[in-house]
């Protein structure tokens, strides 16, 4: 038998009931956001195939380059991988949904993405996003729309002062050509001493160049040609009216003209959330921006989009964060509204029935099987962080009936009995005063 626990995958991690109860709500408060402003769910697969993501991506990003968790199927020789993100995907079944025959189609998504990355605080391997993409359109005021959703959801959570917000605009391809160009031009001389990879990008996409982690390059790329001095007016214009309903909004922004974000089909407005004590984009919160040539990369069809993603893992820490500091420190989510504690082993079956009928009338109820000690059984249920206590003892079977016991602060010490028939109802009284 095997003598140690066999450990996660390094940079994977599991969330454990005590952390569940934060990231639920975190959850929620995005999910109820989303609907607000007319997002509905999407769920897409976890592995897709690989060339959608290389292609898309960018070949020269560092996602497909050196993060992907391709593998070939062996059961039919396929090329697929993990999913690094979800826009690709999500573009992909609008598309074969017929979305750009359906107006401005808006959509949300959660769940895990997977990127090879080396682990540390706040980047994993798997991770968890929430996004939001609508597609449909290219009114700035769709991408507006969804930072005022995000700054909005930075406030409900108690987080908007620790969050700033940063935009960039990469024009059109015609513009990226040109500057592309320019890059080429600047950074030949030095590329005699880069590693291969960075080479590849002079090539292929000097742009990621201004990301580059190498520091030779990173000082080289402060100096760079600007993107904004070959944008055009349609470009300038539309940039320029997000600015202005933000400003309108009363949402700070500033603008970076060397973010470019890490993959490869933006267009105009690209914007991050980062954490305002820090000035790093490794600290981003959130990502987005405007993808308005991504469908024709996938199919047949135009179909002009933008959305953001934020990452999960970086939100609810930020959250446990700013509670701590605050002193409000959220307590774990009860695992259930009454936990039934049995003292007698000659009452399992009436305690049994008893949890059922509480269930069949939407009482949550932790059943601890096997009787204990009461000292024990009111230690575990304040470790679960649950209200009430209910408990079952000889007597209790004999007359028919339940003690209840509150354990909240402001329950503590009281104790009523209560007959099995009222049971249920006596419980929602108590809920419902809480
Ligand atoms: P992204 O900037 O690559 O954009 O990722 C979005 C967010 O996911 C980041 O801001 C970060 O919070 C989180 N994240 C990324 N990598 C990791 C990691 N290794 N560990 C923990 N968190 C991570 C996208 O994925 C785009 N699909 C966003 C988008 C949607 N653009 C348009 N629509």
């Amino acid at each position: 038998m095997a003598k140690t626990i066999i450990p996660a995958v390094r940079g994977m991690h599991d969330i454990l009931p005590a952390a569940t109860g934060l990231w639920q709500r975190v959850e929620r408060a995005a999910h109820a956001l989303f609907y607000r402003y007319g997002y509905r769910e999407i769920r897409t697969p976890l592995v897709e195939r690989l060339d959608l993501f290389e292609r898309q991506l960018g070949e020269s990003t560092d996602v497909v380059q050196k993060e992907m968790y391709a593998f070939t199927d062996s059961l039919n020789d396929e090329k697929l991988a993990l999913r690094p993100e979800a826009t690709v995907s999500t573009m992909r079944a609008l598309l074969a949904d017929g979305a750009h025959r359906a107006g401005v189609s808006r959509v949300w998504y959660g769940g895990a993405m997977f990127r090879h990355e080396r682990p540390q605080k706040g980047r994993y391997r798997q991770f968890h996003q929430m996004g939001c993409e609508a597609v449909g359109s290219s009114d700035p005021l769709l991408e507006t729309e969804q930072i005022i959703l995000l700054a909005r959801l930075w406030e409900e959570l108690g987080i908007g002062e620790r969050l700033k917000l940063t935009l960039n605009n990469l024009g059109d391809s015609a513009a990226r050509a040109r500057h592309r160009q320019l890059l080429q031009a600047y950074f030949y001389d030095s590329k005699k001493d880069w590693d291969e990879l960075s080479r590849a990008r002079l090539d292929k996409n000097p742009l990621r160049l201004l990301d580059d982690k190498n520091p030779e390059i990173q000082t080289l790329a402060a100096a760079a040609p600007l993107l904004a001095e070959q944008l055009d007016d349609d470009a300038k214009a539309h940039v320029q009216k997000v600015k202005d309903a933000l400003v309108a909004h009363n949402i700070a922004f500033e603008e970076d003209p060397r973010l470019v974000r890490g993959l490869d089909y933006y267009n105009l407005t690209v914007f991050e959330w980062t954490l305002a004590s820090e000035g790093s984009s490794q600290n981003a919160v959130c990502g987005g921006g405007r993808y308005d040539q991504l469908a024709e990369t996938i199919g047949p069809h135009a179909l002009a989009g933008c959305g953001f993603a934020l990452g999960v893992e970086r939100l609810v820490s930020l959250c446990m964060e700013a509670a701590e500091e605050s002193k409000t420190a959220l307590p774990p989510a009860p695992a259930a509204d009454c936990y039934l504690a049995v003292l007698d082993a000659d009452c399992y079956d009436y305690a049994f029935a008893v949890a059922e009928e509480c269930r069949a009338a939407g009482i949550g109820v932790f059943y601890a099987t096997g009787a204990q000690a009461l000292g024990k059984q009111i230690k575990k249920c304040e470790a679960l962080n649950i209200p009430l206590l209910l408990v079952v003892g000889s007597s209790e079977k004999q007359q028919n009936c339940i003690t209840i016991k509150g354990l909240t602060s402001e329950r503590a010490g009281t104790q009523q009995t209560a007959e099995r028939a009222q049971l249920a109802s006596v419980l929602q009284t108590l809920m419902n005063k809480s």
